[in-house]
């Protein structure tokens, strides 16, 4: 052993914890077994103090030190940064729902249900893009901000008042229609995306009644068809109204539903009045919801991404199973399923007017309504979700039964970028597919 190993190996004794010598001479003491891994323990520290003299001599012993501890700490970043984007603020219920999908599996977990989508005519789709999109998003964000209902619980949040916007001020219509008008926030929303155009507002009760227990919106360019003076939209005398306002072209006119109506009969009132342009706020998932929606007419075995099995051993009802306890409005097969395995409509009911009517239809009257909905489209375009939820903390609709979202989960520096991060997290929880339509009477 030359002078320099000496040295070192009586520099590593000295430093060794009282401890380790202890249990070493306590082994020696014992004697018998422990003998022999304690020249084995000798045998590693002389290879120990080798390695360490042979890097010392050659002067590599720093360098290598240096960067083994630059390693360590980029690799724990990397690892580590994937849960920072979702854990800011987070409740530890949403990083549950994170870690149980695993964050890799959020990024492709959107639509792995199926989104069923209905089939247009001639497979015509709208003209905006995601960069639209993003563009229009950049400039709603500051209007939301200033929007006068901050609270509109059970009206819009910011995904389908986005929607709304969006739709409207690319379309750029003549005249609104409104059917479900709550507090007023859809009117205001309109208003945004066209400060000049006239309104038509359908609703049972006044906005302004809102005003005695908080905000409301009323608008000076809205003719209100509320009160004593309410008419449902199917029994409205359109000529005379669209005469008023001098409209003669009803395909310049975009018809707006919020008021919890079958959509199917909603879509024949439409069609028999002649309107071409026409949004569903709440466009419900099979199983889902208050009233029959066209999501829910498209849903059909020979969509892609549609029709169900009741059968309780499928892949489908383990899956469903194990999202039902994450995102409220994801349903199990049990739930899913009605009498006679009926999965169509919600358990095989087309429901209508807040659930307050609901009749079983069989899955031959399913089908056909399904049929007709496609001999009427032209276009049909889901909105997608503003951004995923491990950027949002939505907890309601399950991403497995949705599009990719605008911003999608990970890009947090884009979500902070547009505003989205200001707001508060229960403006995202309202998302349910709401849908833009373009219809004409069926070709024979
Ligand atoms: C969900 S709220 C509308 C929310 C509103 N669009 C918003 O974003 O704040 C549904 C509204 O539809 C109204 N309504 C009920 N039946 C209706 C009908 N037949 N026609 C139009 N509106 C109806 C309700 O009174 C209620 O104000």
């Amino acid at each position: 052993m030359t002078k320099v190993n000496k040295m070192l190996e009586r520099a590593l004794s000295i430093r060794r914890p009282p401890h380790a010598v202890e249990s070493v001479g306590a082994a020696e003491d014992d004697g018998g077994d422990e003998t022999g891994d304690v020249s084995k323990t000798r045998k590693h520290m002389s290879i120990a103090v080798r390695v360490t003299n042979y890097l010392t001599r050659t002067g590599y012993f720093w360098p290598i030190i240096v960067i083994g501890l630059v390693i360590v700490i980029v690799s724990s970043v990397i690892i580590h940064s994937r849960d920072l984007v979702c854990i800011s603020a987070s409740s530890s219920d949403h990083i549950s729902r994170l870690r149980f999908f695993g964050f890799d599996a959020l990024e492709s977990d959107f639509g792995s249900l199926g989104v069923p989508w209905c089939r247009s005519k001639h497979g015509k789709t709208v003209e905006w893009t995601y960069k639209d999109l993003l563009k229009g998003l950049e400039e709603f964000v500051p209007i939301y901000e200033m929007r006068p209902i901050k609270n509109n619980m059970h009206g819009m949040g910011f995904d389908h008042s986005f929607g709304l916007w969006f739709i409207t001020q690319w379309l750029k219509p003549e005249l609104m229609i409104e059917s479900g008008a709550f507090k007023g926030h859809s009117t205001w929303v309109l208003r945004q995306a066209m400060p000049d155009t006239p309104i038509v507002s359908l609703s049972p009760r006044h906005p302004e009644k809102y005003l005695k227990k908080g905000p409301a919106y009323v608008d000076e360019n809205c003719t209100y068809f509320t009160g004593k003076d309410f008419v449902d939209f199917g029994s409205m005398d359109w000529g005379k109204v669209l005469r008023k306002h001098g409209i003669t072209d009803r395909s310049h006119v975009l018809v707006f539903f919020d008021d919890h109506q079958n959509e199917l009969k909603r879509l024949k009132q439409a069609l028999k009045a002649g309107f071409k342009h026409l949004v569903f706020e709440d466009n419900y998932d099979t199983g889902t919801g208050d009233h029959y929606s066209l999501r829910q007419i498209c849903d059909q075995f020979y969509i892609r991404g549609g029709g169900h099995s009741c059968f309780k051993d499928s892949d489908e009802a383990r899956i469903r199973y194990r999202r039902r306890k994450f995102w409220e409005k994801a349903v199990d097969v049990e739930e899913l399923c009605g009498p006679g395995e009926a999965w169509w409509g919600v358990r095989g009911q087309m429901r209508d007017d807040f659930n307050h009517s609901n009749k079983a239809i069989s899955y031959a009257e399913h089908f056909t309504n399904s049929r007709f909905l496609e001999s009427v489209l032209d276009v049909y375009w889901e909105l997608p979700p503003v951004a995923g939820p491990s950027l949002t903390h939505q907890t309601r609709y399950d991403p497995a039964r949705t599009s990719a979202p605008i911003v999608e989960d990970g890009r947090y520096r884009l979500f902070q970028r547009l505003g989205l991060s200001r707001f508060d997290t229960s403006v995202f929880n309202g998302y349910t597919q709401m849908v833009y339509l373009q219809v004409s009477r069926p070709e024979t």
